[in-house]
């Protein structure tokens, strides 16, 4: 044997012996947490279980500093209580954490916060972060928020949430990332690396909660808390996977919704909590109830009063009550009534308990809550700057007539306009954690940082966000007509989309599209920035502003990462992760429809076709759009096989040229249709993508590799399956925007 290839076979049995000893560490510290918990769980008096399944906010966001005799906090001293929600900052959770610490066992708290796109430092929301398509740059802000979150004491965010929604009435979908499993599903494993890092023990890792299990996006009529009712098929196809790609990534926590699903709450649901989660998944943290989820399904009408609403969540697989008060008050007399067992219970504390101990919680309570850490992490610059440049990512550049955009920084005169313009609140989002007195950059203020001193900035609200008067319209008008360029920030306020912001009507809100109307007529060229947590409706924006941006709700550094594409500093790559419809009434529209028996010709239901006869069938703006101020060329489709059996691989390549004058970056998408099967499929399914940067002039080559998983799917018995048959495959920059085709056969 040559003395190479001895030393690479004592490597590898190096790399053989330490992961085999690694796996066997591993191993050996799950037994020993096992251990640890089956130990203490043999001290606890029923009480004591009860109230480590009971999770209480604190009365602070509501009613200003903590009060640490209120009846909530005696309770803990009882070990009433094993996690807090609300309750932040070192200094408040090693006080509360103290409260655990006088109580017969010592067991210490959780505590829970909704940090749902940034702690300290705000990020786009969920859905504009989604928008960047970019699983990198989103796992390192879910990185910064957790880091952030766990140096003030934290240990739980509530965060992803993973519901695909295909619905913009729905205020939440603002906290998703849009209507796409595939995409849906990496973006919701990102976000669970992000948060938990390393790993759950280490201290800048927070718990995820993957939420809301399951199917919450689908409430009727885009009403928040409303009823979902869906297929099988739906359930699995759509709304399941980015759940299931959460608890792959290794997500610690689960909470279900506040919905019924086809008839039995979410909360109560043991197909989805027992049989799905814990059973077929093996999920083996915890499930915690949404915000007094227990308590409400009195309200469906699905249990007499809040103690039988506890016996069905413990029976059905909800682990921890959030809020419902139900636990604590009624567990200890269903056990005595027979209706819940002790294994039950002992169970549900099981999962929470072994979470404590994977937080290293037992040992050192108070490992978060350093406030010499916590100075020293939150808000640092290269947080904000991590903040930017995700926020310059999720711009997606909808129109640019005549190449208006990027705008010199030497312009004389610019005129900035709308009721955003100025906004600094606005830019940080619903669930930001709010910061008092904190500065968030507007868009003027971006601007202003951003061009020379010889350019002169020109400011006229025109109108508020929801105005019904054009009163100061004139004043825009005039300051319009001294600029050679005018940008109009409309959208709506923070508020206006979140948890209960469901809205019927979500076209630009007030005289908002009047204004640009007005400004418009000016003559000037007109760039629009559209600021929102949903896609909204602005057609006639749409066929006549120069140039539109959709900007989201961005964060912390929102105006300078609006005045980076604004310039050209950054060139837009963002592309649309949900679709923006033209109306509300041709909602639910999404990409990956089905063909139907009567597949419309012309887009419109003229003729005996599927679809609307006095509107489109498809959206305005489609799922994967977004352009760039370069042009991209995609060419030279390849395929090594035509043919292929089910396990075996295609590998696909193809040619993008970047045939304009600046640098940028196309995401190069890839769909696939299975043309017959079993069951009906969609016209086209993402299965693929990657990002790719190129210099002006730059020509790179794309691959992609067709395999057994992307041409799965669930046949009549529900089987996850594949069929012979012949398969398209659409590459292209956006789900209407289809380049090259081509198609294989399955075989046998
Ligand atoms: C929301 C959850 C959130 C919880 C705690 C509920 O109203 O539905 O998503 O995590 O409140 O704040």
């Amino acid at each position: 044997m040559k003395r190479r290839t001895l030393f690479i076979l004592s490597l590898v049995h190096l790399t053989l012996m330490l992961s085999v000893q690694k796996k066997t560490t591993r191993v050996k510290s799950a037994d020993a947490i096992d251990l640890k918990v089956k130990t203490l769980l043999a001290k606890m008096t029923l009480d004591e279980k009860i109230g480590q399944l009971n999770q209480y906010t604190s009365d602070r966001l509501a009613t200003g500093p903590l009060t640490p005799n209120s009846s909530k906090f005696n309770e803990i001293k009882t070990g009433r209580v094993g996690a807090m929600l609300n309750v932040k900052g070192a200094k408040e959770t090693r006080m509360v954490q103290e409260l655990a610490m006088r109580s017969r066992l010592k067991i210490p708290l959780l505590f829970g916060l909704d940090v749902i796109h940034g702690y300290r430092v705000t990020f786009p929301v969920p859905l504009a972060e989604a928008a960047s398509w970019d699983l990198d740059l989103i796992e390192k802000s879910a990185r910064i928020a957790g880091k952030e979150a766990a140096a003030a004491g934290v240990h739980w965010t509530f965060a992803p949430m993973v519901d695909i929604a295909r619905d913009p009435r729905w205020g939440r979908v603002m906290e998703g990332a849009g209507e796409d499993p595939y995409l849906g599903s990496l973006i919701a494993g990102a976000r669970v690396r992000g948060f938990q890092g390393k790993g759950l023990g280490n201290l800048d890792a927070i718990m995820a909660c993957v939420k809301h299990f399951a199917a919450y996006g689908a409430a009727i009529g885009g009403r928040d808390y409303n009823t979902t009712d869906m297929s099988d098929r739906t359930l699995w196809e759509v709304y399941l996977p980015p759940f299931k790609a959460a608890l792959d990534a290794g997500a610690a926590t689960f909470m279900n919704g506040f919905n019924d699903l086809n008839g039995v709450p979410a909360t109560g649901n043991s197909y989805l909590q027992r049989d799905i989660l814990k059973g077929k998944w093996a999920f083996n943290g915890f499930v915690v109830s949404d915000w007094g989820s227990i308590g409400e399904m009195v309200n469906h009408g699905f249990a007499t009063d809040n103690k039988q609403a506890g016996m069905l969540a413990i029976n059905a697989g909800n682990d921890m009550d959030m809020e419902s008060h139900s636990y604590n008050a009624n567990l200890a007399q269903l056990v005595k009534e027979k209706k819940v067992s002790v294994a039950t219970i002992d169970e549900a504390v099981k999962r929470v308990l072994r979470k404590k101990f994977e937080m290293g919680l037992f040992d050192a309570p108070y490992r978060f809550s350093n406030e010499e850490r916590e100075k020293n992490t939150l808000n640092s610059p290269e947080n904000r700057a991590a903040a930017r440049d995700i926020a310059k990512h999720s711009i997606v550049l909808l129109k640019n007539d005549n190449q208006l955009l990027p705008l010199s920084k030497t312009l004389k005169t610019i005129a900035v306009i709308g009721p955003l313009a100025k906004s600094n609140i606005d830019m940080m989002g619903f669930w930001s954690v709010k910061w008092e007195n904190d500065h968030l950059i507007s868009l003027y203020e971006g601007i202003e940082n951003k061009v020379g001193k010889t350019t002169k900035l020109l400011y006229a609200q025109g109108c508020d966000v929801t105005d019904t008067s054009k009163v100061n319209f004139s004043e825009a008008i005039a300051t319009a007509m001294q600029a050679d360029v005018v940008v109009v920030a409309v959208g709506e306020h923070f508020d206006m989309t979140g948890e209960a912001k469901s809205k019927a009507n979500i076209h630009l809100p007030g005289v908002q599209e009047d204004l640009i109307r007005a400004i418009k007529a000016t003559g000037k060229p007109v760039v629009v920035l559209t600021m929102s947590g949903r896609p909204l409706i602005f057609n006639w924006t749409a066929d006549h502003a120069d140039a539109i941006l959709q900007t989201w709700w961005l964060g912390s550094e929102a105006g300078n990462a609006m005045a980076d594409v604004l310039f050209g500093d950054y060139n837009p790559s963002g592309k649309l992760p949900i679709s923006f419809p033209r109306s509300e009434g041709q909602i639910p529209v999404y990409y990956n429809y089905k063909n139907t028996g009567r597949p419309s010709a012309n887009d419109y239901g003229t003729g005996y076709k599927s679809g609307y006869t006095d509107l489109q069938n498809s959206p305005r703006y489609a799922f994967g759009y977004g352009l760039s101020y370069s042009e991209f060329e995609l060419s030279g489709l390849t395929l090594d096989k035509t043919s292929i059996k089910p396990n075996e691989t295609i590998k696909i390549t193809c040619t993008l040229k970047n045939t304009g004058k600046y640098a940028g970056e196309e995401t190069v998408q890839l769909y696939l249709r299975d043309e017959t099967g079993s069951v009906t499929r969609p016209v086209k399914e993402l299965k693929g993508f990657k990002k790719v940067y190129l210099k002006s002039g730059e020509t790179k080559m794309v691959n992609f590799v067709i395999n057994k998983e992307m041409l799965s799917f669930y046949d009549q018995k529900m089987n996850w399956t594949t069929e012979p048959g012949t398969f398209d495959i659409m590459i292209g920059n956006s789900s209407d925007h289809i380049v090259l085709n081509s198609k294989f056969e399955l075989l046998q």
